[in-house]
């Protein structure tokens, strides 16, 4: 089996497609890399499929650290990226700290959002060595301030904004790019446009890979589901269907005994 590592992710740019999920723990990661699954992520959208807060501006980096470091357990041979929380890479110096622990927690790359704003961090995270995934379009650590989830690049503006800035990155040499909720025609162009890899989630099918919550692909968070997923199982159904039977198969057994029981003292004496 093949150990992804950054140069052959980049290496594969438009020779084969490229599948990404995301992972919090260890039997998740050992499954999927047992599948050979190129890009593991995992990403800070742990806030809302297995810690329950509403978005991910509440997730830290003692939380992150925590799950990079169970997903690191399974020793996986996919290109295991670890997601930068919301407000930890503020300053250079910070997000090179930072960055520092999740690698040392077991990830392979770091993941941040964002473009020439954060620049600064960027080539600071890069000059020490650490692997680095671009986030583009719609980002999460920002819908505070977005108020709603929306798709990227319908204006002229912001079109131009994202062409500049996935050039930026692929310029800071980060290994893939993924954009999220951006226009179908521009992610192709963008695609066309920079010399790494760039893997889609709600962007259509222009992309080099594409990347999903595993919770929404096998429907284990059924209770809020983005639009564009479309699930190939709903787990938490099964698995209540299973808590259910071994419930009633109990409860009948303990129903039987006690039948027996009150008939035999209900039996007059001799
Ligand atoms: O946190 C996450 O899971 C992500 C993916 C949706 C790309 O950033």
């Amino acid at each position: 089996m093949v150990t992804w590592t950054p140069d052959l992710i980049k290496a594969s740019k438009g020779k084969e497609f490229l599948p990404a999920l995301t992972v919090y723990d260890y039997p998740m990661t050992r499954m999927l890399d047992e599948l050979g699954i190129p890009m593991l992520l995992v990403g800070d959208s742990l806030g809302m499929v297995v810690l329950g807060y509403p978005d991910t501006t509440h997730v830290t980096m003692e939380d992150m650290i925590h799950h990079v470091r169970a997903a690191a357990r399974a020793k996986p041979r996919s290109f295991l990226v670890g997601d930068m929380p919301y407000q930890s890479y503020e300053t250079s110096e910070q997000a090179v700290r930072n960055a520092r622990h999740l690698m040392d927690a077991g990830a392979h790359a770091v993941k941040l959002e964002g473009g020439k704003e954060i620049g600064t961090q960027i080539k600071a995270i890069r000059n020490a060595g650490i692997p680095c995934v671009g986030h583009l379009g719609m980002l999460p650590q920002h819908i505070l301030e977005e108020g709603k989830y929306r798709i990227k690049g319908r204006t002229e503006d912001e079109k131009q904004s994202l062409l500049d800035n996935a050039a930026f990155l692929d310029s800071m040499g980060i290994s893939a790019l993924v954009l999220e909720l951006v226009e179908s025609e521009l992610t192709a162009e963008i695609t066309r446009s920079i010399s790494v890899p760039t893997i889609g989630i709600g962007s259509g099918n222009g992309c080099d890979g594409q990347i999903l919550v595993t919770h929404d692909l096998v429907g284990t968070f059924p209770w809020f589901r983005p639009k564009f997923v479309q699930p190939k199982m709903e787990a938490t159904r099964l698995m209540q269907q299973a808590v259910q039977e071994w419930c009633n198969d109990w409860e009948s057994l303990y129903q039987k005994q006690r039948n027996r029981r009150e008939s035999t003292d209900s039996k007059p004496d001799a």
